[in-house]
């Protein structure tokens, strides 16, 4: 059983897709250990609570990135966390954070990245005026949205779309590429999407968490 750690900062709908799959046994042998957010008033800490996992809130406000990081650290060691589940934490981690969980640190993101990193990705998107949009699920290093890609779903912008809609769009192939990204770095299968465009490009052996 692999022990998931989530940190996030807003409302979780991406945390709540990534436990709905484990109750639903999309991703099999997986709990999720805590949920930490940074800020006292994120909706999804509330949802953890009443999902009756443990939620903690180790509040970021005013404190130095490091000092804080070491707390959080501390505390996802301290519930046993393998692998650690960005999920809308609006904060960069130190380089400390990031040495302490090699490859063991996943980011979603809605764009397809390199493209439109950081804040407002469907702004960016938009203003760019592409025509292909997305979401990106990442190994996590020491640069703001950046380290190797697990897997990207592509999202048509239309004619149609303003900001909301397309993030909509995004969002709802965010929950489905999160499960895929943890089922293919713990090792199992991944489902609900197509195995060869998620695979074409990347060998995924070396991905995998020890046994
Ligand atoms: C998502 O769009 C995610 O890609 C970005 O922040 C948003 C979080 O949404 N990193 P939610 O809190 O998971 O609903």
């Amino acid at each position: 059983m692999k022990s998931l750690g989530i940190l996030l900062s807003g409302r979780g709908s991406n945390f709540v897709a990534i436990a709905d799959s484990i109750a639903a046994g999309r991703i099999p042998d997986a709990k999720i250990a805590v949920v930490i957010a940074n800020r006292a008033d994120a909706p999804g800490i509330a949802t953890a609570r009443q999902r009756g996992l443990q939620a903690l809130v180790i509040s970021s406000k005013g404190r130095a990135r490091e000092e804080h990081d070491r707390e959080v650290v501390a505390a996802l060691k301290q519930h046993g966390v393998e692998l650690i589940c960005l999920a809308g934490y609006m904060r960069l981690l130190s380089p400390w954070f990031v040495q302490q969980f090699p490859r063991r640190i996943l980011n979603i993101h809605p764009s397809l990245l390199p493209a439109f990193p950081g804040l407002e990705a469907q702004e960016q998107a938009f203003a760019y005026g592409v025509k292909i949009s997305g979401c990106t699920v990442h190994f996590v290093d020491e640069e703001l949205d950046h380290g190797p890609i697990i897997v990207q779903k592509p999202v048509a912008v239309l004619d149609s779309d303003d900001e909301p809609r397309l993030a909509a769009r995004i969002l709802e192939q965010e929950h489905i590429a999160y499960t895929e990204a943890i089922n293919i770095v713990l090792g199992g299968t991944a489902e609900g999407g197509c195995p060869h465009m998620n695979r074409s490009h990347v060998n995924h052996s070396h991905m995998n968490l020890p046994l």
